[in-house]
């Protein structure tokens, strides 16, 4: 049985394989397979969502399966029921289940217990769906293979997001720049499971701006001269200052990172013609500015809809 948990637990070729495959769901959206008729699908939610949520509604639907949407708070998983017990039930009666939450542990729990396929639709460690979609925004858009190309996040680097695009960078061979302050850069831990194996406790070099190490077929690179992280890139990237789960710090954030808002003055460094893509929502005049936003918002929300057409290749993956 195949579940998507993270793009850390996933080779490079699965990630090929569904990414060739969305062209057809997107291009024969009415008449392609219903791989998933007679099934019931269930999204459990712990956290908002807008896209995440109508993407797999309508795209788990497209597939033929009947969908139920549970909101954490709703059901007795709010009220503490272990995620094995919930699992338990959950798989006796469903037939696939797609999870966002706080705890990574929570949807490997569930896929073990639940014993049906199950989709991690974001936790704090990684938002996997997301950025497959990302990949094929930028492939389809520029007509190019992301392997060998620059993709420069900006922001705070030390969340789901870029450790998402750590891992996929590591896997499909490009370099990923993370420009943030030293106190956002991914820990020395999770770039040695991104596949990092030369020495990398830049912490113990206290002084460094930038740091790059190869990590499989892949280049990570952090800095903190945002300016010089986006020269010549490709697609500059970028994702809220304030996950979810982090409002408590949100003033310190605002104030920490305000130098890294991806505005004209990182795009004219940029290649031309370089994509701008955010994964949303986007809070303009914090980690984008209104202007670049708009310039981009083809591209910006060209990639929201595809997360209907990536997530449907992704759930006809695991179930062939
Ligand atoms: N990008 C994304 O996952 O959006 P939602 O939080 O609206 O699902
Ligand atoms: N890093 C953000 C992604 C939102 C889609 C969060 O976790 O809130």
């Amino acid at each position: 049985m195949k579940h998507l948990l993270s793009l850390e637990e996933m080779s490079g070729a699965d990630m090929r394989e569904i990414l060739d495959s969305v062209a057809s769901f997107k291009g024969h959206r009415a008449t392609h397979a219903r791989p998933l008729a007679g099934q019931t699908w269930a999204l459990i939610f712990s956290k908002s969502s807008t896209r995440t949520r109508v993407s797999f509604e309508v795209g788990l639907r497209e597939l033929g399966a009947d969908v139920l949407f549970l909101n954490a708070n709703d059901i007795q998983l709010g009220r503490g029921e272990p995620i094995r017990d919930t699992a338990r039930v959950l798989g006796r009666m469903l037939h696939g289940a797609v999870i966002r939450t706080f705890a990574q542990s929570d949807v490997v729990d569930f896929a073990r217990f639940s014993g049906i396929p199950t989709v991690n639709a974001l936790t704090d460690d990684e938002h996997p769906c997301q950025i497959l979609t990302d990949i094929f925004t930028f492939e389809e858009a520029t007509g190019q293979g992301i392997a060998g190309k620059v993709v420069t996040f900006v922001g705070d680097a030390a969340c789901n997001v870029p450790a998402s695009w750590m891992f996929a960078a590591a896997k499909l061979g490009f370099e990923l720049r993370l420009a943030a302050p030293r106190a956002y850069w991914p820990s020395p831990e999770l770039l040695r499971r991104a596949g990092v194996t030369s020495d990398c406790d830049w912490r113990s070099r206290s002084s460094a701006v930038t740091e790059r190490f190869t990590a499989g077929s892949g280049v990570l690179e952090l800095i903190e001269d945002v300016r010089l992280a986006s020269r010549r890139a490709d697609l500059l990237y970028t994702d809220v200052w304030v996950s979810m789960g982090k409002e408590e710090e949100a003033a310190r954030r605002l104030k920490e990172l305000s130098g890294y808002q991806l505005n004209a003055d990182l795009v004219g460094q940029a290649k031309p013609g370089a994509l701008v893509m955010h994964c949303l929502p986007a809070y303009r005049g914090k980690e984008i500015d209104e202007a670049t936003l708009e310039a981009h918002a083809n591209t910006i929300f060209t990639e929201a809809e595809n997360r209907l057409h990536v997530q449907k290749a992704i759930v006809a993956w695991m179930v062939r």
